[in-house]
Order: C-alpha cells, then sequence, then structure tokens
C-alpha cells in the first residue's frame, strides 16, 4: 500500500486548470485515507460547491492515485474551502479575490481587447459569441466598454431593459441562439454618453460581474474599450482566471502596437489565449481578394507572443452590413468569409479550453464508505 506521502506525491500530477497549478501547492488535498482493501479516499477542497472543474477532478485524481502500486480503488469526494481558507488561496496566488457567486458557473472566461481602438474588438466578440452559440456552446457577452458600448446594436437588443429577478440579481437580455448579453447601453438612453470613471467604474463592472444572473456558460466573452485603461486593470483584477484574446489589423509596421499589446497582457498578468488578425484583406462579393492593410501583422504578434493566431478574418460588406443590423454575420450568412474565419476562430478557442472530461468514478468495494460530498449536484 501506498504511504500517504506517496499519494500527495501523486496527487501532483493533478493540475486546477483556472488557477494553473496543482492541487497539493494550492492546498486543496483536504484527506487522505487509506483502508486496507487498497482503496483509498481522497477528499479535494474546491473554491467554489458549483466548481465547473469539478470532473475535472474527479478523473485526474482517481488516475493518479490508481498508477500507485496496490491501489485497488480511489473515492474522490469534494468539499468547498471557507471563506479563511479562500482569502489565504487568493493571498498565497497574488491575486485578488478568487471567482465566487454568479461566475462560479462560467467555464471560460475570455476577453477581447486591442493595442488600438477600431480593429474590430466588437465585431469580432459578437461573431465569435454567435459561433460558439451554433457550435452548441451556452455563451455569455459582457460589453465592458462603458463609454462606446456596441453589442446591443451588434447583437439586436436594446429597446428592453434587464429585469431583476427573485434574487435581486439582473437577468441579461438573450440574443438569437439564446447568447445572454449585458451591457451599459441597455441602461441608458440612447446614444446618451457615460462619463463615469475611476470608483463609479470600478463598481459597475463589478456590477456587471457579481449582480447578474449569468447562470452556467461554458464562455463568457468581454469586449473592452480600446487601449488599457481602468476598466482592463479592473476586470483582470477582478477575474484573474480570465484569458485574452488580441486583436489586430495585418500591418506588419504595427510593431509598436504589438509590444503595447504585450506589455498590457503583461501588467494585467493575464493569460493571452490567441491573436485574431481582422481587416485581413477586402475580399468582394465576387470573391476577389486584395491585401488592404498589407500582410502578416497577425502572424507576427502571434509569434512574438509565442501564442496562437487563432483567425484571419477579411474585411467584407457582410459583415459590416449584417454587424449595423443586428444580426452577426456568423448567423446570417456563414459562408461569407469573415463569417468562416470567425467561426475557425471559435474552434481554436474551444482547442483551448480546459477540456471537460467524462466523469469517471472508480469502482468503490461495498466496505468503502460511500464519500459524503459525491452527494451534491454535479456541475
Ligand atoms: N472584418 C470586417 N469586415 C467589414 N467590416 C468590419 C470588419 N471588422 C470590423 N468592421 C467594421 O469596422 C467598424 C469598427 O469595428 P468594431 O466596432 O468592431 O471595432 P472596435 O475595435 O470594437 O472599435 P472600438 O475600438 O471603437 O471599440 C465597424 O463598423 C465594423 O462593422
Ligand atoms: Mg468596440
Amino acid at each position: 500500500m501506498p504511504t500517504r506521502d506517496q499519494v500527495m506525491q501523486a496527487l501532483r500530477a493533478v493540475i486546477d486548470p483556472e488557477l494553473r497549478r496543482d492541487i497539493v501547492e494550492l492546498e486543496m488535498v483536504r484527506s487522505i485515507e487509506t483502508h486496507a482493501n487498497g482503496v483509498i479516499d481522497v477528499t479535494v477542497s474546491l473554491t467554489t460547491p458549483g466548481c465547473p472543474i469539478r470532473s475535472h477532478f474527479q478523473t485526474g485524481v482517481a488516475q493518479a492515485v490508481r498508477e500507485l502500486e496496490g491501489v485497488s480503488g480511489v473515492n474522490v469526494s469534494f468539499d468547498v474551502l471557507s471563506d479563511d481558507e479562500k482569502a489565504a488561496l487568493g493571498r498565497k496566488l497574488g491575486r485578488g479575490a478568487l471567482p465566487e457567486g454568479a461566475l462560479a458557473q462560467v467555464r471560460n472566461v475570455i476577453c477581447v481587447g486591442s493595442g488600438k481602438g477600431g480593429v474590430g474588438k466588437s465585431s469580432v466578440t459578437a461573431n465569435l459569441a454567435a459561433a460558439l452559440a451554433a457550435d452548441g456552446k451556452q455563451v455569455g457577452v459582457l460589453d465592458a466598454d462603458v463609454w462606446g458600448y456596441s453589442q446591443p446594436r451588434m447583437l439586436g437588443l436594446g429597446s428592453e431593459r434587464p429585469r431583476v429577478n427573485a434574487n435581486r440579481k439582473l437577468l441579461p437580455l438573450i440574443a438569437a441562439e439564446g447568447i445572454s448579453v449585458m451591457s451599459i447601453g441597455f441602461f441608458v438612453e440612447q446614444d446618451a454618453a457615460v462619463v463615469w470613471r475611476g470608483p463609479m467604474l470600478h463598481k459597475a463592472l463589478q456590477q456587471f460581474l457579481e449582480d447578474v444572473e449569468w447562470g452556467e456558460l461554458d464562455y463568457l466573452l468581454i469586449d473592452l474599450p480600446p487601449g488599457t485603461g481602468d476598466v482592463s486593470m479592473t476586470l483582470a483584477q477582478l477575474l484573474p482566471q480570465a484569458k485574452f484574446v488580441i486583436v489586430t489589423t495585418p500591418q506588419p509596421v504595427a510593431q509598436k502596437v504589438a509590444r503595447r499589446s504585450a506589455e498590457m497582457a503583461s501588467k494585467l498578468k493575464l493569460e493571452i489565449a490567441g491573436v485574431i488578425e481582422n481587416m485581413s484583406g477586402f475580399v468582394t462579393p465576387a470573391g476577389e481578394r486584395f491585401q488592404l492593410f498589407g500582410e502578416g501583422g497577425g502572424q507576427l504578434l502571434a509569434e512574438e507572443l509565442e501564442v496562437p493566431l487563432l483567425a484571419k478574418v477579411p474585411l467584407t460588406m457582410a459583415l459590416r452590413e449584417q454587424s449595423d443590423a443586428g444580426i452577426p454575420v456568423v448567423f446570417s450568412d456563414p459562408d461569407d468569409p469573415a463569417a468562416q474565419a470567425l467561426a475557425h476562430g471559435a474552434r481554436g478557442l474551444i482547442a483551448l479550453s480546459p477540456i471537460e472530461l467524462p466523469v469517471m468514478q472508480a469502482p468503490a468495494p461495498a466496505a468503502a464508505p460511500k464519500p459524503a460530498g459525491m452527494s451534491l449536484p454535479m456541475a
């Protein structure tokens, strides 16, 4: 039979995909009990009860421990870190608060940003959301561009106002294919300027994350305002698990912008998932392509940051027209070259996301006590 230390050593192979450290280092292994018949009980402490990566831990722990000699079965159960433990973990990671409340049920948070304005962040966000939803994913879009919000228009929403549910949480508005959307644009008069800065802004974003009933989402896409301002800083603080997708244009001379994006990402301490090159040539309705803005900028930036180039999205009439009409081109014209490229980008994102492994329960012999945590509803 392996010793407790050997089991602990084996559990170092189990990585928390969000915090990117092993569960031993994160002090998430609550208890290890070995039974004479070769069965080992392991209790893992999660940050939240509805932790979406629970099945990942379940499989990972069972696999790691089963590999040890003399082990005949593994029971994995779960409990939840206390508030003090969570705070200690947050301090240990040198980060702000861990994901809590509504966002506990969000599997992937992806911020779409760029080093400069007008490169198509909002169009890319709306269409990635559409492509992910078309693929059967549960998707939310948070329009974090409080000054220049555009998601209500791009996703065809806005005449309605979000309602509050019985738990006093704001309900997102629902766009085509069930995309949940929240934007400051739902609360202000049409085209009214929002002039918040500093603490007001911080509070508003915090509310969008904590007081909105996002529910269970595979992806929450966040449309960032241009540049590296307060909004990005606040979001990075509130969402340390978020990943970043950088949108850029193809000009090879965009080196300065590339450097700014890299600086922004390192300042925000967020992982960069990849680069999307937009306005990557112009494709005429007849299919002819012109390299209006040169070539290679996206590839160059991706290489510099050592991340994948997720898509090269051409300029097309359909994309522009459909985003003005409130229907993402991915829905209205899936054969459009821009729509195709964005759907390709969405598949790339799916490939990069933490894999949801099927729940594999190790056979539990009759003698072994039923692990208490198993009765919790599975995420
Ligand atoms: N691939 C494309 N093909 C055609 N038009 C596009 C494409 N990408 C963006 N556009 C158009 O360019 C304009 C700017 O795009 P968008 O608003 O998405 O950029 P942004 O980066 O979010 O801008 P901001 O920095 O102001 O938030 C929009 O009118 C949009 O319809
Ligand atoms: Mg925008």
